[in-house]
This record gives C-alpha cells, sequence and structure tokens, in this order.
C-alpha cells in the first residue's frame, strides 16, 4: 500500500511544487516507487519534471471520468493542465465531488511506495480531493510573519477532510520553505511556528536560493544542480521517512548522504 502525501499551503508560491518534485527525487533515488500527482492547473509540476504539455490524459480527464488514473501517468507523473480548472467547476456538480481522487487512486493500487499529490495555491475542491485522497498532509509554510495564521487555516481544512471522508488522515508536519535563517523575520516565523506546533516543525528548513530558479528552468533537479542545497531535501526527507516509520529507505537514504 502507498504512503499518500498531499502537500499544501495556504497560500501561493510556498514551494510546495518544489518540495514534491524534489523529494520525489529524493525518495527515487532510495529506491521507492514514487508516484507524484499535479493537482495543479498551473501545471508547474508537470513542467518541473518536463513531462510534454501535450501529454494525455492528465489529471483533469480523470476527475471528470473521461480517464483512468493508470492512463494518465507518464513516466510516474500525472500531468495537469489549464483544462483541470474547468474540471474542478463540473466536479463541484456532483455527488461524491471530494472523494474522485481517492476512488482514482484504487487503480493504481499496489505500484507505487509513496504518491505524492502537489495541491493547488487554493484551499477548494481540487485542495479537499487532495486531502480525501491522501493518508498525510504535508503543509509547507512561508518564512514570514504569517506563517501561523495560514498554518491554521491549512489545518482546519484537515479537520473538515477529515470529518467528510477521511477520519485517518494525519498531519506530517509543517516545513519552513524558501527561508534565509539570518533574517530575524525567518527565524521569528520558525520560533513561532515551534511555540505553536511543538515538533509538527520539521527541524530541517529550506534554504532560499536563486539557484532553485536555475534548476527548474533548465530542467535539473536541485539535488544535481546545487548539491549543497539539495543537502536541504536530503535532510527533510530523512524526517520525513522516520515520520512514516520507513527505516528501509531511511539506511538508503543515510547511505546517499554519506557519499
Ligand atoms: N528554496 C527556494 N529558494 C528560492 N526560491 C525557491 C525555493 N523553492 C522554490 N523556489 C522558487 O519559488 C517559486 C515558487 O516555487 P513553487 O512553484 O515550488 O511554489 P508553489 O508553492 O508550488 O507555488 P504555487 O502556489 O503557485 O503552486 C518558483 O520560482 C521556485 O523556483
Ligand atoms: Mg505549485
Amino acid at each position: 500500500m502507498a504512503e499518500t502525501i498531499a502537500v499544501l499551503s495556504q497560500k501561493g508560491g510556498t514551494g510546495k511544487t518544489t518540495a514534491v518534485r524534489t523529494l520525489a527525487d529524493v525518495l527515487r533515488r532510495c529506491a521507492l516507487r514514487v508516484l507524484a500527482i499535479d493537482l495543479d492547473p498551473q501545471g508547474n509540476l508537470s513542467d518541473y519534471f518536463d513531462v510534454p504539455p501535450d501529454a494525455a490524459p492528465t489529471i483533469g480527464d480523470v476527475l471528470v471520468g473521461a480517464a483512468t488514473l493508470a492512463a494518465a501517468v507518464h513516466d510516474d507523473v500525472v500531468p495537469a493542465a489549464l483544462p483541470l480548472a474547468e474540471a474542478e467547476l463540473q466536479l463541484a456538480g456532483r455527488m461524491g465531488r471530494e472523494l474522485t481522487l481517492k476512488r482514482a487512486l484504487r487503480d493504481l493500487e499496489g505500484d507505487y511506495d509513496v504518491v505524492f499529490v502537489d495541491c493547488p495555491p487554493a484551499l477548494g475542491l481540487l485542495t479537499v480531493n487532495g486531502l480525501v485522497a491522501a493518508d498525510h498532509a504535508l503543509i509547507s509554510s512561508e518564512a514570514q510573519h504569517f506563517a501561523l495564521q495560514g498554518v491554521a487555516q491549512v489545518l482546519d481544512l484537515v479537520e473538515v477532510a477529515r470529518d467528510i471522508h477521511n477520519e485517518d488522515l494525519s498531519w506530517l508536519g509543517v516545513v519552513l520553505n524558501i527561508a534565509d535563517m539570518r533574517t530575524v523575520h525567518s527565524r521569528e516565523a520558525y520560533a513561532a511556528l515551534r511555540r505553536e506546533y511543538g515538533d509538527k516543525v520539521f527541524e530541517t528548513t529550506i534554504r532560499a536560493s536563486i539557484a532553485y530558479a536555475e534548476s527548474a528552468e533548465r530542467g535539473v533537479s536541485i539535488l544535481d544542480h546545487r548539491p549543497d542545497l539539495g543537502a536541504d531535501y536530503l535532510a527533510l526527507a530523512d524526517e520525513l521517512l522516520e515520520r512514516l516509520e520507513m527505516a528501509g529507505p531511511r539506511r538508503r537514504l543515510r547511505r546517499l548522504r554519506a557519499a
């Protein structure tokens, strides 16, 4: 059975998609079978993974029942494109609209160890579908003054998803992303999250660097483009695997980090 992880945040541009892309890279290097699902009409994750823009079917087709999820897998990525916004509207009028992705995922049972769902920057029906389909929610937080409020809002939605159809949904934690811990600002945001959420806050913070934009542009993982920065994601993946109680992959990751 795969561990399905929805990655989300209340705001846009908190590094969600980069986190999904890079964590998927790390876990694949630990010999895990990882599927990445793009649930954002912007299609950034699909771009980051260099899925051809005309790849079909996409997640939008799956959600309106025009394709199976298996058919929409392209090199272990389920891409999204703009019509997903329309699919969301269509979906809104249907019975069981919050359960659509969860049901579609049954199609792939046993094929993957980990499934990441990259949610859009809106706490709407698509994100609810991601949460209802997931075993775990992983929150990416901006390193800003409003971090606390943002996380609280996401947690409210996690609660809603639990209440409607997914009582087993767990909260994996929150990672402070695109952070510059040399600034008081980022350090205060981290301290505030710690005070409120304790060890739910990952010890690892993801450092801000222009190299991420370059790596996205070139379609090269930050792990290869700038291994010194990629180390943040190796450390985050280690904490993640610990929380998921995946000891074997964690040992492989340790070897990767030592190499
Ligand atoms: N650690 C980082 N340091 C600096 N820039 C980063 C970092 N991680 C991601 N970025 C850049 O920030 C921008 C937003 O990142 P990303 O697309 O991952 O965020 P997102 O939360 O998925 O955005 P959206 O809410 O629009 O889906 C991108 O240009 C990306 O290259
Ligand atoms: Mg994104």
